[in-house]
């Protein structure tokens, strides 16, 4: 088989922005596939060729990912994505550059990916992250990203201030300390003045959504896409449940030994997802698998006495990546994070009293050491090296 392929630049906007014309067989369902000649002339704009590697014409796959048989309806049921923002490859790969972008900071030193680095499963390894200013920090710690699609309520942020991931997308842009475009220095029109003027913005614009048009509709659509994909199904954890999950089994095989685990990270699976009064620790109630995204109905698991915030975790794949954990990032491991829920559940009125004070008084586990330890290995098996290191997910920028 021929094919001859051509890549032409525009140092204009271009209107058409993918053009495969094929010499003979195109559209031909059946037939021979070898013998023919096609010719592709596949175009990318100059601007897109000259800041990022991006080849708009060999897209990365976003939108149909290879799911597990155990991400089946029950976990399709969990999916927050909206019947107006089904995830596109095109759509998806402007949120790629947009996510990468430092320019979408007022002074062009901070992109979303600074705080939400991939190799830390987009988390910030820092306990609190430093925004525009090189000064200032954030008050919360940074939350992975993974699986952010199967939270179902949907709502984001550590204390679920924002209704979606789309309304969330734009925030940060506008925050005083992450990346300063608020309202007195012309907020989102002075960003999107500024997109205009870009040399690849408009023509990405063009690609995903028809038309050169910027607008913070579309830039929230795009990074939630991008941000959507981010579907977690390669740990350690995913190969072994793979072997013994039975939708028709008890549990769907949840509580079946896990061969490809070692007998401490099996003790601690057993433990997670056991509950309190079958000999277990509970975790799997709140953190459910296989997403280990947080359970709608969670609420807070009693950090501070007294508190009234109800928040939310992030999934827990890839939990191990991350440095800080919680919302303030007060626990600086994860055996700190076990002797919390060991021993340190504090009441208040948004304590989850169903799972952590079941009789009016707070869980205590009295875990030995060596559960302890079984929960820390459990937790590090949920580590998923493919997405955090998948070079769809990766920075696209040159320069
Ligand atoms: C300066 C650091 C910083 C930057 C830049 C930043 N974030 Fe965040 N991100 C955070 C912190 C901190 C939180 C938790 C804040 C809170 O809950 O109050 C967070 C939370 C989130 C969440 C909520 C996750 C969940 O499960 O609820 C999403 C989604 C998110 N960020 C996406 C983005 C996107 C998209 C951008 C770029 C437009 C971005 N972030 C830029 C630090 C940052
Ligand atoms: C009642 C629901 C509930 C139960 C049960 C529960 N958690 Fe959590 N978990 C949460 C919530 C809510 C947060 C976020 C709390 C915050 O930061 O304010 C959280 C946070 C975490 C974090 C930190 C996540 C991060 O990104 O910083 C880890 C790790 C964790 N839980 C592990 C466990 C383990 C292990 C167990 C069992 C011993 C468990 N959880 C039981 C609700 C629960």
């Amino acid at each position: 088989m021929q094919s001859i392929q051509k890549i032409l630049t525009f140092k204009t906007l271009a209107p058409i922005y993918a053009l495969a014309l094929s010499a003979g067989l195109l559209g031909c369902g059946g037939g021979s596939t070898s013998g023919s000649t096609s010719t592709n002339i596949l175009i990318t704009p100059a601007g897109v060729s000259e800041y990022t590697t991006l080849s708009l014409t060999s897209l990365s796959n976003y939108a149909a990912p290879v799911l597990p048989a155990y991400y089946d309806i029950t976990v399709a049921d969990l999916d927050n994505t909206p019947s107006n923002n089904a995830i596109n490859d095109k759509v998806a790969t402007l949120g790629r550059v947009l996510f990468y972008d430092k320019r979408l900071s007022i002074n062009d030193t901070i992109s979303c990916s600074s705080c939400h680095q991939q190799a830390s499963g987009f988390d910030d390894p820092r306990r609190f992250s430093v925004g525009f200013s090189g000064a200032a920090f954030t008050d919360a710690h940074a939350m992975r990203l993974g699986n952010i699609r199967y939270y179902q309520p949907g709502s984001m942020f550590w204390d679920k201030r924002a209704a979606s991931v789309e309304l969330q997308a734009s925030q940060p842009i506008q925050h005083a300390i992450e990346m300063g475009f608020v309202a007195g220095v012309g907020g989102i029109p002075a960003l999107i003045a500024k997109m205009n003027a870009s040399a690849y913005y408009p023509d990405l614009f063009t690609f995903a959504f028809g038309d050169a048009t910027i607008t913070e509709a579309r830039i929230q659509q795009a990074l939630a896409q991008f941000e959507r994909a981010m579907i977690s199904v390669n740990s350690r954890w995913d190969a072994a449940y793979a072997q013994v999950f039975n939708p028709n089994a008890n549990n769907r095989g949840l509580g079946t030994s896990l061969p490809g685990l070692t007998t401490q990270e099996d003790r601690g699976r057993q433990l997670f997802i056991a509950g309190p009064n079958n000999g277990g620790a509970g975790c799997g109630a709140c953190h459910q698998p296989p997403t280990f995204a947080l359970a709608a109905n969670s609420r807070s698991n009693g950090l501070d006495v007294g508190e009234t915030r109800i928040f939310k975790s992030p999934s827990l794949k890839n939990v191990a990546l991350s440095k800080a954990f919680m919302h303030d990032g007060r626990f600086a491991s994860l055996e700190e994070v076990v002797e919390h829920y060991n021993s340190g559940i504090k009441l208040g009125p948004a304590l989850d009293n169903n799972r952590l004070a079941p009789n009016g008084m707070p869980l205590r586990l009295n875990l030995s050491a060596d559960d302890k330890s079984a929960l820390v290995s459990f937790m590090k098996t949920l580590t998923d090296t493919t997405l955090s290191s998948d070079p769809k997910f990766s920075d696209p920028f040159k320069k």
